[in-house]
């Protein structure tokens, strides 16, 4: 090319989540049987969706609207019926203007870095979701700078380093916060949060809120939405979605709720530009939107939701007791979403599991040349058990390990694929002693 047509952002878009479905599939088509522990998507791990919900988006198809634009910001009854969820919820006023819809929260996240100034950095968590880390880091066109949730206090966050990173770093502009937290299960405690925002008022930065899983906490008295310890004088935008908590990651149906927009021209203005991107685009998918109230407000919703957290919570329970005693392991249990994410203290650099069929072996340790020590574990581990988890190295973090879900529906086979992980993590560092 005449003229550099690389993007000063192309190296730092990794999606190590499916990253890895590739190999898996090739060792699939070799007979090597595929259990998907990699991607957080409840339907392919077979929930259905409650049939009450499916009549009320099947009745919906028969209305013409359905099939038609909406306005930019997205369907207004749906926005009004969002803004008096949350008057009702924690008395905060959000004017129905301050929402706007996307295809997924995906989409706003990229959508929400892509339109930052180049220069204005979001510090974010580590482990960090990799489309945040990556959509952030592509924007600055430089590595994400990140703040420590700590294995060994529960994965919380370590307030001082957000404080430091912040002060000595000018560029630093907001504070990234996903809560309950994705890939470790973590939920941010209400005086956490407060710390944060504090922060963020002394040094006049805006906070995000990627609280996608806010109705996945275990304990859901224990789960602090932003805009209850926001204040008046802290901007901020709260990130949504239908895809978790449906579940209908299908739907691609995400939106952010601007907080305190109008205390900060500056904030104002990026605001503005995050609409204007939007109409560009016209509008986000209809039919989720139109459905949104019936489904969230219904009578039977509370319930449906709850039954599935309940579900988590039980198989989080059985994924501590088997991993947490295991020797130089750090496996904090989740306090919501559906994730497990497991910390080695240390794994060998040479490590291997027995693999009987040859071509797959051969395949595994091509695969390994040069790879991160975790994700040589996690081609090891499909190689030989099938078993498909996302190496802790693909969430934008030194720690090595792996992250598993929660969403096998099957009990049996829960039990099996934790057994055979945790057999797995035994023989991995038994092999090179
Ligand atoms: C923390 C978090 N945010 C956003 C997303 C993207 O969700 P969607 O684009 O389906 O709304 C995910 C998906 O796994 C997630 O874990």
């Amino acid at each position: 090319m005449r003229t550099n047509i690389i993007h000063e952002g192309a190296d730092e878009l990794s999606y190590e989540i499916r990253g890895i479905v590739a190999f898996a599939e090739k060792l699939g088509t070799l007979g090597v049987p595929i259990v998907w522990e990699n991607i957080g998507d409840p339907i392919a791990k077979g929930e259905h969706i409650a049939p009450w919900i499916k009549d009320i988006i099947a009745e919906h198809t028969k209305t013409d609207v359905c099939f038609g634009y909406t306005p930019t910001k997205g369907v207004l009854a749906t926005r009004h019926y969002i803004a008096q969820s949350r008057k009702k919820e924690s008395g905060v006023t959000l004017s129905p203007d301050d929402i706007l819809f996307f295809n997924g929260l995906g989409d706003a996240i990229s959508v929400v870095y892509t339109y930052l100034r180049r220069s204005a950095r979001i510090i974010g968590p580590s482990p960090a979701y990799p489309t945040h880390s990556s959509a952030e880091a592509a924007h600055a066109g430089a590595a994400h700078i990140t703040y420590h949730l700590d294995p060994h206090r529960n994965w919380l966050p370590d307030i001082e380093d957000i404080r430091n990173k912040v002060k000595y770093n000018p560029s630093v502009a907001g504070i990234l916060i996903i809560n309950p937290d994705n890939p470790t299960g973590m939920v941010y405690p209400r005086k956490v949060l407060e710390q944060i925002v504090a922060i963020a008022r002394t040094h006049g930065l805006f906070l995000i809120a990627d609280e996608t899983y806010a109705r996945l906490a275990y304990e859901p008295k224990e789960f602090t939405p932003l805009y209850d310890v926001l204040g008046s004088d802290v901007p901020a935008i709260v990130m949504r979605g239908l895809s978790k908590e449906v579940p209908w990651p299908g739907s691609r149906c995400g939106w952010i709720e601007v907080y305190n927009k109008d205390i900060d021209a500056d904030f104002a203005r990026y605001v503005k530009t995050l609409n204007d991107a939007k109409m560009l685009e016209v509008c986000a998918t209809a039919l989720p939107q139109h459905v949104l109230p019936a489904i969230l407000g219904d009578e039977r919703y509370d319930h449906t939701v709850a039954s599935r957290v309940a579900q988590y919570a039980t198989r989080a329970d059985r994924a501590y007791k088997a991993f947490a005693s295991i020797p130089g392991v750090m496996a904090p249990r989740p306090e919501g979403a559906f994730y497990y994410s497991v910390v080695f203290d240390d794994l060998p650099e040479n490590g291997t599991l027995p693999i009987k069929d040859d071509t797959v072996r051969r395949e595994v340790e091509h695969a390994v040349m040069g790879v991160t020590a975790d994700k040589r574990f996690a081609h090891y581990l499909i190689g030989a058990t099938g078993i498909v988890v996302v190496p802790l190295s693909g969430f934008n973090t030194d720690l090595v390990g792996f992250r598993m879900t929660l969403l096998e529906t099957d009990d049996a086979q829960f039990d099996d694929i934790v057994e055979k992980i945790r057999e797995a993590i035994v023989m991995y560092r038994a092999s090179v002693k």
